[in-house]
């Protein structure tokens, strides 16, 4: 029996055809007409009025974090649960990442413990849509208002969700995508930068291209800077991805509710929560499993394993991690991030390809109900 993946894409004939061409056709005058197109329709597609196609998300936050001018000294808070590419161009530029704990039911950052981690030298906020659910937004902006805090909204993992009818992505300064092959709008590796800001997006213009300025054929270079670009090819897949994307999130919002009719009952078992005002779009179906269960997620892993079903680890805090065993803000980040701590050890990320079918999703869910009863 074949493994069921936890994560894959859906790829088309209308994919190949694009790449197909770009490979053919998409070269030197010609060389950006798919990303022309990928970011006019993506930006459209957000609601924001800039999006730059980049390599990776993690460059689009770098890009975001220096166009913004944080750097030495600046403090910048993230949910302590979330992939370390939230987190890692805050050290890139010389600033502190601070961990605040997550909302034990969107599992993304809690407004409570953001203001508490606010000090004077905090500069912005990452707010993550963790495997496409969205923080309380509101509650997030108006702390960010009155403590003259940035956004930075990390919404690699939420193509398509919304927070009372506005798309995920569209919510700070800046807002981010990861086209990495897991994503449910893939490009194999990329990302995309999203700002409604002008002067952003033409400072990130000069950042992403090694301090020249956009057009210029002279080399003539005015700072020392980054090589920040996607390719054509990446480019003309993510374009077709996206003439698609109404299908793609369909799909995944049907495995939900395949997932949902199997386990929602079962007790013991929690699955991602869809609160009023938001959609979902389920990039990652996920269990947490009642501690009373005694069962943590790496046991999980394992018995379903046996099982040829391919499963993630929940994100572990970022401050249990040895990356951050010498930050000064871990040992406070560990005593204050009360629901990282309860949910992460027993929450597991269950097989949420695009490819995964209805009969599959039986199969993991009758394994998942017999290992927890
Ligand atoms: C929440 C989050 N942020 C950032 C990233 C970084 O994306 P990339 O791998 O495209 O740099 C990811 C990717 O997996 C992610 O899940």
């Amino acid at each position: 029996m074949q493994r069921i993946p936890v994560a894959g894409p859906w790829i088309t004939q209308k994919e190949i055809d694009y790449v197909t061409d770009a490979v053919a056709n998409a070269w030197y005058a010609n060389a950006n007409m798919y990303h022309e197109r990928f970011e006019n329709a993506f930006a459209a597609y957000i609601g924001v009025k800039y999006a730059m196609a980049l390599p990776s998300c993690t460059s689009a936050i770098h890009l975001s974090l220096l166009t913004l001018g944080i750097g030495e000294g600046d403090e910048v808070i993230v949910p302590d649960c979330t992939w370390i590419a939230s987190a890692a161009p805050i050290s890139y530029v010389g600033a502190t990442p601070v961990f605040a704990d997550i909302d034990p039911k969107t599992w993304c950052i809690s407004a409570e413990s953001l203001e508490e981690c606010i000090t004077p030298r905090t500069k912005a906020v990452i707010p993550v849509d963790l495997y496409g659910s969205m923080p309380d937004m509101d509650a997030i902006r108006h702390l960010a208002r009155k403590h003259n805090i940035v956004i930075i909204e990390d919404a690699a993992e939420a193509m398509g969700s919304k927070y009372k009818g506005k798309c995920a992505g569209s919510f700070g300064e800046t807002g981010v995508f990861s086209f990495h092959g897991s994503k449910t709008l893939t490009t194999g590796e990329g990302g995309m930068l999203l700002t409604d800001r002008g002067d952003l997006y033409q400072r990130a213009a000069v950042l992403r291209d090694h301090g020249r300025q956009p057009g210029s054929v002279m080399f003539w270079n005015s700072e020392v800077a980054y090589k920040y670009k996607m390719s054509s090819m990446q480019a003309a897949l993510g374009l077709a991805q996206l003439e698609r994307i109404d299908e793609l999130l369909e799909r995944k919002r049907q495995q939900f509710e395949w997932y949902k009719h199997e386990l929602a009952q079962v007790e013991g078992i929690t699955l991602n929560a869809e609160p009023d005002g938001m959609r979902n779009t389920f990039w990652m179906v996920t269990v947490v499993l009642d501690p009373k269960l005694h069962i943590n997620k790496t046991e999980l892993m394992q018995r379903l394993a046996k099982y040829n079903i391919d499963t993630r680890p929940f994100f572990h805090p970022l401050s249990s991690l040895p990356a951050y065993e010498d930050l000064p803000q871990t040992q406070a980040a560990r005593q204050r991030n009360k629901i990282a701590y309860q949910i992460s050890p027993y929450a597991v990320n269950l097989p949420s390809a695009l490819a995964v079918t209805e009969e599959q999703i039986r199969y993991v869910s009758d394994i998942l109900k017999t290992e927890v009863s």
